[in-house]
């Protein structure tokens, strides 16, 4: 993956009621032309840091300095700060706040489940013996065997892909439906084995913002779990919820997994991340990636960044307050934008990648195509003057033209693919910055269709 060079972009907290971002260069590293007048539309890629979130990492990087394992009063601040961020932070998702490892992201709290999966496999193997039958045992049968989609992010992806060629573990990437964008229960139910250990799919695309039915696929795993008895690993459930935390309502126990990934950036959060676990190290195993000073239970040790875990608590709570505002927001303005997409460019010309009947997609997600030559999802963006969105996951903007493979395995068609763009709102997206971002949508296709 080639580096990227990202443009400084300088919040400007007057303008914070509005969300306009201004760009720290008038030219940015791509040759795009910035201004104080782009607006942000590409929040599935991150978000910005609430205020309030600011705020409170600044208070504990002033008054919370104290190293959280010492027993004097600066330290014990910092310990307090922990412990209530890890609380809030667990009740966002339904869980307990011993349920919560602090990690440094979304890709470190993946890779913590994949590696604790093939450990787990390792363990029940080595306590079962003789309960799985010697075929099993022996060969490629003795290989975890772990469960994806095959709209996985890269860190699900990568880390899969990689156990499978150190021959650590065998992968399933199942397939989702073109006819509905979302894995079906039925093909991740056919696709297990008796050395299955881990299924992992996500909660919703990044992409698309199609979300997935994790509720039934942890239902039917479940199932087969409880036949499963001693004779086989039990499988354990994951869900990376990156893209859903702060936009849909996530509860680990009704969904039904062991394990979630909360990925702070994603929420108006710091850059740091959590793996919910459901009674880690009792009811389901962790097995470390680092060893160390034994924070964080020995789970994850190292030095607690007790700031940027403020923070994330912070943020947290915004989530448990007000999801169903934000949740409705988004809503009506995506709705609103898909109106306009409509309206100005006609049913003919506009192919919304996401919509798929049968399936609910996030409400602040709109993937677009429009349609015609030398559209270009990526040449469309870098002539928009106002719009700053992308073509897709931001770790894969180095693509060329290439449509991307998400759109691809949903069964969208590779020209309308190659003219996608994602379109993801915020929470101070206004319906003014809707009309302002359509209206540049169509002087850019004018402009290109005059250059056709
Ligand atoms: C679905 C999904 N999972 C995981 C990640 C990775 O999270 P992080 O950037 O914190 O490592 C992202 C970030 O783009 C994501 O969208």
């Amino acid at each position: 993956m080639a580096e990227k060079i990202d443009t400084p972009v300088i919040l400007d907290h007057n303008l914070w009621g509005t969300l306009t971002h201004h760009c720290a260069s008038d030219l940015d590293h791509h040759g795009v032309a910035d201004g104080p007048d782009r607006i942000y539309m590409d929040y599935n890629a991150t978000t910005p840091v609430d205020p309030e979130v600011i705020k409170v990492i600044t208070d504990a990087l002033t008054d919370a300095w104290g190293n959280p394992s010492s027993n004097y009063l600066p330290g014990l601040n910092a310990r307090d700060i922990i412990y209530h961020s890890r609380d809030t932070i667990a009740r966002m998702v339904g869980g307990k706040a011993a349920d919560i490892i602090f990690t440094s992201g979304g890709t470190e709290a993946n890779n913590l489940v994949f590696h604790t999966a093939v450990e787990h496999f390792r363990k029940s193997k080595t306590s079962a013996e003789g309960g799985m039958n010697s075929q099993q045992l022996n060969g490629r049968g003795s290989l975890p065997h772990i469960i994806i989609s095959n709209v996985e992010h890269d860190s699900i992806k990568l880390t899969a892909k990689h156990l499978l060629k150190e021959g650590k573990a065998d992968v399933t990437f199942v397939p989702v439906s073109k006819v509905t964008a979302r894995v079906e229960v039925e093909d991740v139910i056919a696709a297990i084995r008796p050395t299955t250990c881990l299924v992992s799919i996500m909660l919703a695309n990044n992409e698309t913002g199609i979300i997935m039915p994790i509720k039934d696929i942890c239902q039917r795993v479940k199932d087969v779990n409880k036949q499963r008895a001693t004779s086989a690993p039990r499988i354990l459930l994951h869900t990376d919820a990156a893209q859903g935390i702060g936009k849909i309502r996530v509860d680990a126990h009704e969904l039904g997994v062991d394990y979630i990934t909360i990925v702070g950036h994603k929420f108006y959060g710091p850059r740091i991340g959590a793996l919910f676990a459901n009674g880690p190290g009792t009811t389901t195993p962790i097995s470390p990636l680092l060893f160390g000073g034994g924070q964080e239970r020995n789970f994850r040790p190292g030095t607690e960044n007790t700031a940027m875990i403020a923070g994330l608590g912070k943020a947290a709570e915004l989530v448990s307050l007000n999801l169903a505002e934000y949740e409705a927001h988004f809503l009506d303005i995506r709705c609103y934008l898909e109106e306009k997409l409509l309206a100005v460019f006609g049913k003919d010309k506009i192919h919304f990648n996401s919509h798929f009947s049968g399936s609910s997609i996030l409400p602040n997600t709109c993937n677009v195509s429009i349609l015609g030559r030398g559209l270009q999802g990526r040449r469309v963006l870098s002539t928009c003057r106002r719009l700053l969105a992308s073509v897709g996951a931001a770790c894969h903007s180095d693509r060329g033209d290439q449509p991307s493979h998400i759109l691809l395995s949903c069964g969208i068609p590779y020209d309308v693919a190659t003219n996608a763009v994602r379109i993801s709102v915020g929470r101070s997206t206004s319906r003014e910055d809707v009309d302002i971002v359509v209206e540049d949508l169509r002087d850019t296709v004018e402009q290109l269709e005059r250059m056709n």
